[in-house]
C-alpha cells in the first residue's frame, strides 16, 4: 500500500449527523437489521413504492445464477411510475425540472408537462415504427428533450441506449451497431463553454456505417447549420409537436429491458450493461429516497452530472422522478460564464441536496473558497459524492465551504453495473469519516476478500465483492452472456467481482481504493487502458502503445501514454504528439485524450511479453521503481525515465 493510502486511513476526523436531520430522517439505524433479517422481503417492501399493474409472484429467482430475475410475474411501466401517477395523484403542477441552459435561458417543466411531452414523443416513436423491444440510441446534450426521449422509450418498452455527447462518431457507431439501434435521437448541438458545440456531424459520420438506422430525430437547440439526409433525418418539432398528448401506457414484465448503457471494460470493446425495469426502478427509488433523505414536498435535488452516464440515468431521471421530486438540470460547464455558476444556481433555485463528483470538488478547491462564499448556500442540507474515491481534504472542503459545516456528506459507491447506490453512509444515521464509503446499504451484502476469496479481517485490504444478488444489478452484457459470467462472476465463485480494491478499517468500515484492473477513472469517467491503446495503435505512425492511469491532483487519474513510433515518425516532436492526442479524441472522445504522450524506444515487458503497466505507472507518477527483475531488459526503464525528464 502506498504511503498516501496509509495516511488516508489514519484520517480521524468524524462528523455526526445533525440532530435535526437525524430526528426526521427517512431511514434509521434499525433498517440495517430489518433488511438483513430478510433481504428479499426488504426489497419487496421497497418495490411497493412503485405502481404495479400486476404484483409479482416470486420476489427473486436466482435458480439460474448469475442470471437474476426480480419480481417475477410483476408488470409495470417505468414512465407511468415516473410521470403519470404523480399527475393522477394531484401533483401535475409540481415542477419536475428547473432546467437552466448554459447561455442562461430557462425552462420550468411540471409533471403534467412531462406527461404531455412524453406521450407525444411516444406517439412519434410509434409513428416511426418503433416497437416494443426495439433499441433507440440517444445522443444528446443536457436538455429536457433528453429526459423526454428516454421516458418515451421506456413508455413503449423500447430500451434506450444513451451515448454521452462527448463521445466521438466512432464510439457512437460502435454502440449503435452493438445494440442494433434503428432510430437515433440527437440535436443540432448544445452549449458548452460559452459556445454551441455540434452533435449532428458525429451522428452523420457514425451512420455512414450504420445502414440499418432508418431515422434520425433532431432536436433544434443551437440552430447551427446541419447536413440533412432527406428521408432519414426528421426535425423533432416537425414530428413530435403535432402528435396527440394522450398515450395509454402498456405494462411490461418486471424483467423487460429498460436500457443498455455502455461502459469501459478491460478489453477494447465497450460492454453493454443491461438494466431491466422492476428491480432497477425499485432500488433507484429507494436509494434516492433513503441516502439523500428525500422529502418530496420540499427538497430541490440536483445531480450535477451528465445524463449520458449512469449517474444521470439513475439520479437525474429515474430516481428523482419515481419519487416525484423537483430537480435542477443544468446544460453547461461550471465556469460559464463565471466560476460561481453552480453556486448561483443553488441560490437561485434553493437547492437542498447536491450530488456531484470529487473531480468537480477538487476543481472548485483550486478556484478558491472565496467563489462559493459570495453566494447564499444555506438551503443545502445533504451533499453527495460519486464516481471516484473522495480524498479527505476534498470531503472536508466540500462540507465546510459548500455545506457550511452543517451538511452530512454521503460518499456513494456504485457502478454502471450495479445500477444504483450500494455502499454509502446514511445522512441521519452514520457518523461520517472523510474518505470512507462506510457500509453496504440495507439490503446489500458486500465483503472485502483476499486473493483466495476469504473475507479479510478488519484493518486489511483486498477486493470488493457483492455476495448476494440485488434488485438493480445488471442482468447480462448485451448479446454476450458468457462475457457477463467471465467478467463478474468467475474471479470469486458465486460472488460479484466489482473490479475495485477496498479496505476494511478497524471498525469494519469500507474504504474504496480504486480499480484493480485495466480500467482508469478520469474525472469520474471510466476509461479502458486497452481501448486507448487500440486507438493509438490504429494511427499509422504508431508501432506500439501502453497506457496507464497516473494519479492526478484534480482529475483523480490522468491518461499517460507511452508510444513507440514507426521509423522516422519518432523524430516528429510536439507535432506528432498533438496529432496522436487528437487522434484519440476522434476515436473515443476528448475525455480520453492523454494528458501526456511519451515517445519511447522500448516498453518494459515481462518474459512472457506482457507490458508491465505497474512500472509505467510508477514512472508516470515519479515513484521509486519496484522490482524490475522480471523485465527482459531493465535498462528500458532508464531510457523511459530519461525521456520523461526531458521537457515537453
Ligand atoms: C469508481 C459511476 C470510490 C469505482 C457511478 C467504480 C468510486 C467505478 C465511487 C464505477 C466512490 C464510483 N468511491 N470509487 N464513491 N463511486 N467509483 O460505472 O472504481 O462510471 O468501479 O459508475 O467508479 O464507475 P461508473
Amino acid at each position: 500500500m502506498s504511503e498516501a493510502l496509509s495516511n488516508l486511513l489514519r484520517e480521524d476526523r468524524r462528523f455526526a449527523p445533525p440532530a435535526e436531520l437525524a430526528a426526521a430522517a427517512n431511514v434509521t439505524a434499525d433498517t440495517y437489521g430489518e433488511a438483513s433479517a430478510d433481504r428479499v422481503a426488504f426489497w419487496e417492501r421497497q418495490a411497493r413504492r412503485l405502481h404495479w399493474d400486476q404484483e409479482w409472484d416470486q420476489a427473486l429467482d436466482w435458480s439460474n445464477a448469475p442470471f437474476a430475475k426480480w419480481f417475477v410475474g410483476g408488470r409495470l411501466n417505468a414512465a407511468y411510475n415516473c410521470v403519470d401517477r404523480h399527475v393522477e395523484a394531484g401533483n401535475g403542477d409540481k415542477v419536475a425540472y428547473h432546467w437552466e441552459g448554459e447561455p442562461g435561458d430557462t425552462r420550468t417543466i411540471t409533471y403534467a408537462d412531462l406527461q404531455r411531452e412524453v406521450s407525444k414523443a411516444a406517439n412519434a416513436l410509434i409513428e416511426l415504427g418503433v416497437q416494443t423491444g426495439d433499441r433507440v440510441a440517444i445522443y444528446m446534450p443536457m436538455i429536457p428533450e433528453t429526459v423526454v426521449a428516454m421516458l418515451a422509450c421506456a413508455r413503449i418498452g423500447a430500451p434506450h441506449t444513451v451515448v454521452f455527447g462527448g463521445f466521438s462518431a466512432t464510439a457512437l457507431r460502435d454502440r449503435i451497431q452493438d445494440c442494433d439501434a434503428r432510430i437515433v435521437i440527437t440535436s443540432d448541438g448544445g452549449y458548452r463553454r460559452g459556445a454551441p458545440s455540434a452533435l449532428k456531424p458525429q451522428v452523420d459520420q457514425a451512420l455512414a456505417e450504420c445502414p440499418d438506422v432508418r431515422n434520425v430525430l433532431v432536436v433544434k437547440r443551437t440552430s447551427q447549420d446541419v447536413e440533412w439526409k432527406d428521408g432519414r433525418d426528421l426535425w423533432w418539432h416537425d414530428v413530435v409537436d403535432r402528435q396527440s398528448d394522450q398515450h395509454t401506457p402498456e405494462f411490461f414484465d418486471a424483467e423487460h429491458p429498460l436500457y443498455v448503457m455502455y461502459t469501459s471494460g478491460t478489453t477494447g470493446k465497450p460492454k453493454g450493461i443491461l438494466h431491466t425495469t422492476g428491480g432497477y426502478l425499485t432500488q433507484v427509488a429507494w436509494t434516492h429516497w433513503g441516502v439523500f433523505d428525500i422529502k418530496p414536498e420540499t427538497d430541490i435535488f440536483w445531480t450535477a452530472a451528465d445524463i449520458g452516464w449512469v449517474t444521470g440515468h439513475s439520479y437525474i431521471v429515474y430516481g428523482p422522478l419515481a419519487n416525484g421530486v423537483t430537480s435542477v438540470m443544468y446544460e453547461g460547464t461550471p465556469d460559464t460564464p463565471h466560476q460561481g455558476r453552480w453556486w448561483e444556481l443553488i441560490a437561485k433555485y434553493g437547492v437542498t441536496i447536491l450530488y456531484c463528483a470529487p473531480t468537480a470538488i477538487r476543481t472548485f478547491m483550486k478556484w478558491g473558497e472565496q467563489i462559493p462564499a459570495e453566494f447564499d448556500l444555506t438551503s443545502l442540507r445533504v451533499l453527495g459524492s460519486v464516481g471516484e474515491p473522495i480524498n479527505p481534504e476534498a470531503y472536508v472542503w466540500y462540507r465546510t465551504h459548500i455545506g457550511g459545516d452543517r451538511t452530512p456528506v454521503v460518499d456513494t459507491w456504485w457502478q454502471t453495473e450495479t445500477g444504483a447506490l450500494m455502499i454509502s453512509p446514511l445522512p441521519g444515521v452514520t457518523e461520517g469519516k472523510p474518505g470512507a464509503a462506510m457500509k453496504a446499504l440495507p439490503g446489500i451484502a458486500a465483503e472485502v476478500v483476499d486473493d483466495a476469496g476469504n473475507p479479510v479481517p478488519n484493518g486489511s485490504g483486498g477486493y470488493l465483492v457483492i455476495t448476494e444478488p440485488w434488485p438493480a444489478m445488471l442482468r447480462t452484457l448485451w448479446g454476450d452472456d458468457q462475457r457477463y459470467v467471465d467478467t463478474y462472476w468467475s474471479r470469486f465463485q458465486g460472488r460479484y467481482f466489482a473490479g475495485d480494491g477496498a479496505k476494511k478499517d478497524d471498525d469494519g468500515d469500507i474504504w474504496l481504493l480504486g480499480r484493480v484492473d485495466d480500467v482508469m477513472n478520469v474525472s469520474g469517467h471510466r476509461l479502458s487502458t486497452t481501448e486507448i491503446e487500440s486507438a493509438l495503435v490504429s494511427h499509422p505512425k504508431v508501432a506500439e502503445a501502453a497506457v496507464v492511469g497516473a494519479n492526478d491532483p484534480t482529475t483523480g487519474q490522468a491518461v499517460v501514454a507511452f508510444v513507440i513510433m514507426r521509423g522516422s515518425a519518432a523524430s516528429g516532436g510536439d507535432a506528432v504528439v498533438k496529432e496522436l492526442r487528437d487522434h484519440v479524441a476522434s476515436e473515443i472522445g476528448p475525455i480520453a485524450k492523454p494528458r501526456q504522450i511519451l515517445v519511447v524506444d522500448e516498453l518494459p515487458k515481462t518474459r512472457s511479453g506482457k507490458i508491465m503497466r505497474r512500472l509505467l505507472r510508477d514512472v508516470a507518477e515519479n515513484r521509486e521503481l519496484g522490482d524490475v527483475t522480471t523485465l527482459t531488459d531493465s535498462s528500458v526503464m532508464e531510457l523511459i525515465r530519461t525521456n520523461l525528464s526531458k521537457p515537453g
